[in-house]
């Protein structure tokens, strides 16, 4: 599975990437407002920076919702680096830009997935990525794991190239849990990853390792 982190913040995309694990960035237009960053050329600037930094996808969110307007900022954010994959709402106009995008080589992810059936039309569009909102389902008690699960089996019974970036991770079982179910791809905060380091076990057999070398050694 693919480790991608949500998130604009620099440092905490340095810090993933400096622990060898990670395989690209997801943004959105909030993550960027909660950085601070506004401005056309500010925002193409964090893009790029983003791109310098990690070795991989990164996913930038057009802001027009009609199908011209997508189709030309996508095509502006595409051309700022070979990394950069252009993120489509789920709408209607969204699915023929994901189209346009398509037949002209431009990588997408087609966000704010909440259905099987608008998985499927993503698949159908020919979306690089589809990005179902795990957490958010979660939020509302729905199964965000069973939309996923749904999803692979829907991709898998017609062999779509779609691949399945499983969005809005709240917690590092949700990570463990998206790669039992087959996810391609999960996406989450810095925290998501880091958890996964952690057992007591471990800490208290690493613990006990140096206690006794040192005692064998003094
Ligand atoms: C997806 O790409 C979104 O950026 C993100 O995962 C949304 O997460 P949230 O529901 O925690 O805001």
């Amino acid at each position: 599975m693919k480790f991608f982190i949500d998130t604009a913040n620099l440092n905490d995309i340095k810090e993933a990437q400096d622990l060898g694990v990670l395989d690209g960035v997801t943004t959105n237009p909030s993550l960027m407002a909660k950085e601070g960053i506004s401005g056309k050329e500010n925002i193409l600037n964090h893009y790029k920076a983003i791109c310098e930094i990690v070795d991989g996808d990164v996913s930038a969110e057009v802001i027009a919702t009609d199908f011209d307007g997508m189709v030309k900022e996508g095509e502006e954010l595409a051309a700022l680096h070979e990394q950069i994959v252009v993120k489509i709402p789920m709408t209607k106009d969204g699915v023929k830009a994901c189209k346009y995008f398509t037949e002209k080589g431009i990588r997408t992810n087609v966000t704010l997935v909440f259905s099987v059936g608008q998985a499927l039309l993503a698949a159908k569009a020919g979306a690089t990525y589809v990005s179902p909102f795990l957490g958010r389902l979660d939020d509302i008690s729905t199964d965000g794991l069973n939309l996923i699960e749904e999803i692979r089996l829907v991709y898998d019974n017609y062999l779509y190239d779609t691949q399945i970036l499983a969005a809005s991770i709240r917690h590092t079982m949700h990570v463990v849990n998206c790669a039992k179910i087959g996810a391609d791809v999960m996406t989450g905060p810095l925290s998501s990853i880091l958890g996964l380091l952690k057992h007591p076990l471990t800490d208290i057999g690493l613990a006990q390792f140096l206690a006794d070398h040192a005692k064998a050694n003094s």
